[in-house]
């Protein structure tokens, strides 16, 4: 089947540029990461709460990316491939037929009673699409409603370190604490559930999960999902499941929601969405389910701030339900063929990286190269013009890796690597 790939620029929703860093801080730390001026500007009129969301550490980096032509960008997190385009055409034809307006708040009820099926077929879990589905702009909003829904102020909620660059920003933006805890690639980067009760404090509201991982391909075994959710409740805990990249899983691997377990999904909000699987990110368009109580929640603050989601989107996103799953399945081996590339290429210029297995990201380690991650891929950019994201721009546990995205054409990956070789030989190699 044909699958198109677009001419990119350096730009994407999870371009740290935009998202600030993961990770707990500090209005100061924010500060240092700013000018002078800025900073005094903040101090005076932003909101306390925003201040205290730090700023993206790599700024400079992806300054210098933008001043540079012929970049191999392997730093983006989107879809290299267009629409596909009946469902784009799903998107025109609503226009055409004049759906202009606003839909109900919680969306088109043909497309929650759509992914309300889908998802029953699909992980066996019936969520009622008339009180316990919204349709919102990205889980980008979904994070954003779930966590002003259920965050109290000063209350902790637990994420995985490294993680995406927007988890802790939405709990720190909805007044609560972040709580890190190191994943490891020795684990495979999955969350220790005995690391993650030790955390756990009177004070602990919720655990945010993103499996499979942006940044570091990691999924969750089944036992460890398990395990994770006899934490949460045993400690009553609820769970924010950031599930956008559930269609990206590879070799086998099954994608379970963490809601799908027993007694899960009535303390679960789960996140799901149309812009990795059906390449979509720029219709801004993706689902929440949750139980009636902190549905009703979240509905509150999506009516106000947002009304609903784009209607030409759910529109389009209604024809990827329906007749979609050929374009996921074709994306998605040309993902894995991109996959089985990058991963192998990396251990064999001795970057040591762990098999990713869901998403389409890679990430190796490069302490081997005597570099620190920020400095590695500053480097790289500026001697072989090829784009990465250092791995501290995800949490500190994230240093000393790079986060590589395969949602790029073959041929540049091949390319990227050779780059890649080349680079090495002159990188300080490790002491
Ligand atoms: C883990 C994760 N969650 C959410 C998003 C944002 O998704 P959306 O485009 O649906 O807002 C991204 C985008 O990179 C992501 O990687």
């Amino acid at each position: 089947m044909p699958i198109a790939s677009n001419d990119r620029q350096y730009s994407s929703d999870d371009d740290p540029r935009r998202t600030g860093a993961a990770g707990a801080g500090s209005a100061a730390a924010a500060q240092a990461t700013g000018s002078a001026e800025q900073a005094a500007d903040g101090a005076a009129r932003v909101a306390e709460r925003v201040q205290a969301v730090p700023g993206s550490g790599i700024r400079r980096f992806f300054d210098i990316i933008a001043s540079m032509d012929h970049v191999i960008s392997l730093g983006v997190g989107e879809p290299d491939f267009v629409t596909p385009w009946p469902i784009s055409e799903a998107g025109i034809r609503a226009i055409e037929q004049g759906h202009t307006h606003y839909t109900s708040n919680l969306g088109l009820l043909e497309l929650r009673e759509a992914i309300a099926r889908d998802l029953e077929r699909r992980y066996g879990v019936e969520w009622d699409p008339r009180e316990e589905m919204l349709i919102t702009t990205g889980v980008s909003e979904g994070l954003d409603l779930a966590a002003r829904a259920i965050i109290n102020p000063g209350d902790e909620v637990i994420v995985a370190d490294p993680s995406y660059a927007a988890h802790a920003p939405a709990v720190l933006l909805a007044g609560g604490v972040p709580v890190p805890i190191t994943t490891r690639a020795s684990q495979g980067f999955a969350l220790n559930p005995k690391e993650v009760e030790a955390a756990i404090t009177p004070r602990t509201r919720a655990l945010l999960i993103a499996y499979p991982s942006n940044p570091t391909g990691a999924v969750l075994e089944r036992a460890t999902l398990e395990a994770l959710a006899d934490v949460a409740r045993r400690h009553d805990l609820l769970v924010i499941s950031d599930e956008i990249y559930d269609r990206l899983v590879y070799g086998g691997f099954e994608h379970t929601p963490i809601a799908a377990l027993p007694g899960m999904k009535e303390r679960t909000i789960t996140l799901g969405g149309f812009s990795k699987s059906h390449a979509m990110t720029g219709w801004r368009v993706a689902w929440a389910a949750a139980p009636t109580d902190l549905m009703a929640g979240m509905l509150k603050i999506h009516q106000y701030a947002m009304m609903s989601a784009p209607t030409v989107a759910q529109y389009a996103a209604l024809e990827a339900v329906r007749a979609g799953e050929e374009y996921v399945i074709s994306m998605r081996e040309e993902y894995d063929r991109r996959r089985q590339l990058m991963w192998r290429g990396f251990n064999k210029l001795g970057l040591s990286c762990a098999e990713p297995r869901g998403a389409f990201y890679a990430f190796p380690s490069v302490a081997q190269t005597g570099y620190d991650d920020e400095t590695f891929a500053e480097q790289l950019l500026l001697r072989e013009q090829v784009a990465v994201v250092p791995g501290s721009a995800f949490g500190t546990a994230g240093a000393g890796h790079v986060r590589a995205c395969y949602a790029t054409s073959y041929d540049e990956i091949e390319e990227a690597l050779e780059r890649i070789g080349r680079f090495l030989h002159y990188a300080p190699l490790a002491k």
